[in-house]
C-alpha cells in the first residue's frame, strides 16, 4: 500500500515572508454557527485544510449549501432541515461537536455523535454538558449519541465552568445567544478565536458582552431575530508560531504577516527570552536570531498562558538550545507523544509525569519520524530542515489537517521540502 510522506533535506535555512491563513480553531467555529442565522453567510479568510473540508460535510449533511470561492465560504442554511450529525464525520473530526450548541439553539434539539478521545487525550466534553443543562438542555445517551432536547426551552443562568474550555464555552455561547433571559459564563475561556466567535455572533444580532475575559454575559434574543452575516475569520495564531519557530531554529530573518501579534504575547516572550530579536507591527510579526539558543522553561495554560499548541514546536527549540530546559503540559494528558519522535533524531529529553525535561543537543540527524497530532507533526518538518541528512514525516494528514499547503508555505522561505508518495516497501 503506498504512503505520501514530507520529504525534508536538512542542513537548510528558512527565511523570507509568509502569510498565514484564517484561524482553523475559529473558522470550524463560524461555519457551525452560521446554523443560528436562516440565510446565506460569508466567511472570509477561510483556510483550505481538510478539517474545514469535514466541517462543510457536516452542515450540507444537516441541509445547508456550502460554496467555495477560493477562501471565502458561503453558507446557505435556510433549506437546514435536520439536527443529527453522522458517526463518521465526528469520529474524523471531534470539532464537529461544535454544532451542539447552535442546533440546540435554532432547533431546541440535535442529535450528535459523541466525540471519540484522541493521541493528546481523552478530549472530554462533560463541561458541555453540565453547562448545557444549566441552560435547559436534557441529555440522553443513545449508543454513542448525544441526544439534546429542551423540554422547557432555553433559559439563561450562571455557568462557573471547572475549566477554562475552549469548546464549553463556545457551545454555551452560541446557545445561550436565543436563551431566555440573561446567561453568565464564568471561568471561560479567553481564546481570540473565542472572541473572534462572540464578533460574528454579534453581528448576526446577539448581544455578548466580555469575550475575551473570564465573565461573559449574553442577554438572549429571539431566535428568529438573528440573521446572517458577513465575517471574516482572525489569522491564525498558532500557524504564525509554527512558523517563527522555524526561524527561531535557522536565525531567519523571518516575516510572518496576516495574525494580529496581540494574540502572540507570551510565544513571543518566550522566543525573546530565548535569544530572538522580534519586531511586531499591526497584523506583522518579524524574527531574527543572532545569538545562541537559550534555554527556556514553559507551562502550558489556558490563554493568555502559554499555548498547548506550540508546545511541541517549542520542544524543538529546547531541544537545540544550550543547557536544559524544562517543559509542562498542563492542558491535555497526553500531548508529550513528539518527543519520542525527536529522540529518534538524537534528542536528549526525559518525560516525568506531565514535565519534559531537555537537554539542549548540538545536532539532530535526519530520520523517519511519524506525526502524532497536527502540531507535532508540522514541528517534525521543521526538524528536519535542521538536522543532518534527509528526514521523512509519517502521517502527514494530521498536518493536512490543520496547515494549509505547509510544503508549499516552506517551499517559499527555501527549505528543500517536497509530499512524496512511497510504495511498499520502498525503504
Ligand atoms: C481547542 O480544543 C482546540 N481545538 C485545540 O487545538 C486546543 O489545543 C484547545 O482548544 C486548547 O486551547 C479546536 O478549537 C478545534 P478545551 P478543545 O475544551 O475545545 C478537557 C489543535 O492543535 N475538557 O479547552 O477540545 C480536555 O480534555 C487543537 O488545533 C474536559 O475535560 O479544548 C482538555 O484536556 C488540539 N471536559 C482540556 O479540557 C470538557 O467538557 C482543554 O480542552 C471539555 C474539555
Amino acid at each position: 500500500m503506498s504512503e505520501e510522506v514530507i520529504v525534508v533535506e536538512g542542513n537548510n535555512t528558512l527565511a523570507g515572508e509568509v502569510r498565514v491563513s484564517g484561524a482553523k480553531n475559529s473558522a470550524l467555529k463560524l461555519i457551525a454557527a452560521s446554523l443560528l442565522g436562516r440565510g446565506e453567510t460569508v466567511l472570509h479568510n477561510v483556510p483550505l485544510i481538510s478539517d474545514i473540508d469535514v466541517m462543510i460535510e457536516v452542515l450540507r449533511r444537516l441541509g445547508a449549501t456550502v460554496t467555495r470561492e477560493d477562501h471565502t465560504l458561503i453558507v446557505d442554511t435556510s433549506s437546514v432541515d435536520k439536527c443529527e450529525t453522522p458517526y463518521e464525520l465526528v469520529s474524523k473530526m471531534r470539532a464537529s461537536i461544535s454544532v451542539l450548541g447552535p442546533l440546540v439553539g435554532r432547533f431546541g434539539k440535535a442529535r450528535v455523535a459523541m466525540p471519540g478521545g484522541c493521541q493528546i487525550g481523552a478530549r472530554k466534553i462533560d463541561m458541555h454538558m453540565v453547562g448545557l443543562e444549566a441552560l435547559g438542555v436534557k441529555f440522553d445517551i443513545d449508543h454513542g449519541f448525544l441526544d439534546a432536547s429542551t423540554p422547557h426551552g432555553l433559559h439563561g443562568a450562571h455557568v462557573i465552568l471547572d475549566f477554562p474550555s475552549v469548546g464549553a464555552t463556545e457551545n454555551l455561547l452560541m446557545a445561550s445567544v436565543v436563551a431566555d433571559g440573561t446567561t453568565i459564563i464564568e471561568n471561560a475561556a479567553r481564546e481570540p478565536e473565542i472572541v473572534d466567535l462572540a464578533n460574528m455572533l454579534n453581528k448576526m444580532g446577539a448581544k455578548i458582552a466580555g469575550a475575551g475575559e473570564s465573565l461573559i454575559e449574553i442577554t438572549g434574543v429571539a431566535a428568529e431575530s438573528l440573521h446572517p452575516c458577513e465575517h471574516t475569520t482572525v489569522g491564525d495564531r498558532i500557524e504564525a508560531g509554527t512558523f517563527l519557530v522555524g526561524a527561531a531554529l535557522t536565525q531567519g530573518p523571518l516575516r510572518v504577516v496576516g495574525v494580529d501579534p496581540g494574540y502572540l504575547r507570551m510565544a513571543i516572550m518566550k522566543l525573546e527570552s530565548m535569544g530572538c530579536e522580534i519586531e511586531s507591527n499591526s497584523d506583522s510579526v518579524t524574527l531574527r536570531r543572532a545569538v545562541p539558543l537559550r534555554s527556556t522553561e514553559i507551562q502550558t495554560l489556558p490563554h493568555p498562558g502559554f499555548p498547548t499548541d506550540l508546545q511541541a514546536q517549542f520542544m524543538l527549540l529546547a531541544a537545540l538550545a544550550n543547557d536544559m530546559s524544562v517543559i509542562t503540559e498542563n492542558v491535555f494528558e497526553n500531548r508529550f507523544m513528539f518527543a519520542a519522535e525527536l529522540i529518534r533524531m538524537g534528542a536528549d529529553i526525559t518525560i516525568e509525569d506531565h514535565h519534559a525535561l531537555v537537554r539542549g543537543v548540538q545536532k539532530l540527524q535526519g530520520a523517519d519520524v511519524s506525526s502524532t497530532d497536527l502540531r507535532a507533526g508540522a514541528a517534525l518538518v521543521l526538524a528536519g530542515i535542521v538536522a543532518e541528512g534527509q528526514t521523512r514525516v509519517h502521517n502527514i494528514a494530521h498536518i493536512d489537517r490543520g496547515y494549509e499547503d505547509y510544503v508549499g508555505k516552506l517551499s517559499s522561505l527555501g527549505v528543500n521540502v517536497s509530499r512524496m508518495v512511497l510504495d511498499e516497501g520502498m525503504n
